[in-house]
């Protein structure tokens, strides 16, 4: 199946415009994923089950896998019923925005092989909260973790502090009730929206978490963390959320360091705009996974996020001190039968340390 899908069904699938392919896809998986039937033949397919040694518990959630899909892929929650069917043990869906988001004007994606990469400038285009958690009603698994992914809407009327405030906490509050949904995360680091991220700096977020709090939390609350800043400003964001009750934070964001793309593209748009998923995030993520995990150890769960390809990448982030971890690029590179080949060579590669267990693993680089 991957040999079928790197060679020739990718190499179909990339003459043409990521964005009209990755809308089929959606289409079709939306259409499988109301099939009982075709649910089962996907799950035979992807999914290994015995996965005793990656299983987890964390704050007493059972995490079958540690292999997550990423905010971003399924914006608007079609997929729900099918994504639990490639293998993954939680999915992040959204981002979603209390107001519906058309998305930047085009472009707003593209793929650059070259450094196993995409750049994205989606702007949070979503069909607003209100529809997408309504969707959750539907949803079939009751193995698979799921979780919403929340940021303010892409509109210059959340420029203004207390309306984005006031924005978070309407999607909050919706993703907060709903019984299908087992964690949150803010995002607070999306790259590619109207007056840029105002919850990075430490004063906001503190304002943001100050406001959400005054809510029951009923779920899991992660914060999804930007990678293109410096250690001592990613230091004071985890000062700010050490400070609330936040379960983990997510490690990390896009890579809006456009030195990547040196010698391979000069548009302006592209330099100027968006940000780069895959092996671009890859190592700054892991030095940031670290430095969380050296600070805080298990006071903050963290799932690390950015450029895993292989069970090689993704054994790099548990040792930095990821205990989760969650991917898109890779997948769309390797294909579906990703997953089930992470699970293979993960297991392997926690043996072959002497490890019995996935959480003896985790951040052994700091011991
Ligand atoms: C097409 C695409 C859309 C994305 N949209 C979002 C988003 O809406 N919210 C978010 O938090 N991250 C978003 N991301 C970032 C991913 O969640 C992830 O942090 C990043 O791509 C690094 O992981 P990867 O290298 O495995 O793709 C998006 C990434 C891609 C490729």
């Amino acid at each position: 199946m991957e040999i079928l899908y790197i060679y020739i069904i990718k190499k179909i699938l990339f003459l043409f415009d990521p964005e009209k392919v990755h809308d089929s896809f959606i289409k079709f998986g939306r259409y499988i994923g109301e099939m009982q039937i075709l649910r089962f033949f996907f799950g035979l397919l992807f999914c290994n089950d015995d996965n005793d040694i990656i299983r987890q518990e964390i704050k007493n959630i059972t995490f079958l896998s540690p292999i997550g899909l990423a905010a971003g892929f399924d914006k608007n929650a079609d997929l729900i019923n099918i994504i639990p069917c490639l293998g993954f043990g939680h999915g992040e869906f959204g981002s979603v925005t209390r107001h519906a988001y058309e998305g930047n004007p085009y472009p707003r994606l593209k793929r650059f092989p070259e450094i196993k990469s995409i750049w994205v400038n989606y702007g949070l285009k979503n069909i607003g909260v209100d529809k997408i958690i309504k969707r959750f009603e539907k949803v079939k698994s009751k193995r698979f973790i799921y979780g919403v992914s929340i940021a303010k809407t892409n509109s210059p009327d959340t420029c203004d502090e207390n309306n984005a405030i006031e924005d978070y906490i309407y999607s909050y509050s919706l993703a907060n009730e709903n019984p299908n949904i087992q964690y949150i995360t803010i995002n607070i680091s999306c790259p590619n929206a109207f007056g840029g991220e105002p919850f990075t700096t430490p004063e906001r977020l503190e304002k943001l978490l100050s406001a959400l709090e005054k809510i029951e939390k009923k779920k899991l609350v992660f914060i999804k963390m930007p990678i293109t800043i410096t250690n001592s400003e990613f230091e004071k964001l985890l000062d700010v959320i050490n400070r609330y009750h936040i379960d983990g934070v997510i490690i990390g964001n896009l890579q809006k360091d456009k030195s990547f793309l040196q010698n391979i593209t000069s548009d302006e748009t592209i330099i100027s705009k968006g940000g780069l998923s895959g092996k671009p995030t890859f190592e700054r993520s892991n030095e940031l996974i670290s430095l969380t995990y050296r600070k805080y150890r298990d006071k903050l769960i963290i799932i690390g996020c950015g450029g895993v390809f292989s069970a090689e990448d993704a054994y790099e982030k548990i040792k930095c001190g990821a205990s989760l971890i969650q991917m898109i690029t890779g997948m769309i590179y390797n294909g579906p039968t990703t997953i089930a080949k992470i699970h293979h060579n993960l297991k392997k590669l926690i043996q072959k340390d002497g490890y019995t267990s996935i959480t003896e693993a985790i951040g052994t680089y700091h011991r």
